[in-house]
């Protein structure tokens, strides 16, 4: 059984997708803790839903980000976490954090990495022009959107696509990666 923690600071979708998953037994898993930068977002609803502790460590609270960084080392270990994913969390981690959970972090982008890292990558795959994108769950290194492959999903784009259309066409595939992913993982640990 994977041992989660999830972080994020939005809408938490994903996070809805692995809580779904394990509600539904589809994932051999268990939230222990969803942490949240940002107060009042629907993500903390959503654990709150599930039966899930949803905790806010806001970063402007921190004088550093590694301040901020072994407070949630120190919040994901006390819950008992062995891997932490990030679904929609919008802070680069430091070293602290990836020291403390080497090779046990793994992050989800809505491009077929090594294409379009960072924000906006929906943005950009319209920009590009191309014809398909997709989405991606990686392990996270010190880099912004690199570290090793374990799943993708290609996605075409449309004609007429805006960044809104497109990201929603992405976001059902990234419910349905993640979860695969997160299977796959289980499956390797096991
Ligand atoms: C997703 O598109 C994810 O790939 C990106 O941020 C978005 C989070 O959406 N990293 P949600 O909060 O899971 O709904």
């Amino acid at each position: 059984m994977l041992d989660l923690g999830v972080l994020v600071s939005g809408s938490g979708t994903n996070l809805q997708a692995i809580l779904d998953a394990v509600a539904e037994r589809r994932l051999d898993a268990r939230v222990h803790v969803v942490v949240s930068n940002k107060p009042g977002v629907p993500a903390l609803d959503r654990a709150e839903r599930a039966g899930v502790p949803a905790v806010v460590v806001p970063h402007r609270d921190f004088s550093s980000r590694e301040e901020f960084d072994r407070k949630l080392v120190e919040v994901l270990r006390a819950a008992g976490v062995k891997l932490v994913v990030l679904a929609g969390f919008m802070r680069v981690l430091t070293p602290v954090f990836l020291q403390a959970f080497a090779g046990r972090v793994i992050n989800i982008h809505p491009s077929l990495l090594p294409a379009f890292p960072g924000v906006g990558a929906q943005g950009q795959a319209l920009a590009h022009g191309v014809k398909v994108t997709g989405c991606t769950v990686h392990y996270v290194d010190a880099g912004v959107d690199t570290g090793p492959i374990i799943a993708q999903r290609a996605v075409p784009v449309l004609d007429g696509d805006t960044v809104e259309s497109l990201t929603a066409r992405l976001l059902e595939q990234e419910h349905a990666l993640m979860v695969e992913a997160l299977n796959r993982i289980a499956t390797e640990s096991a």
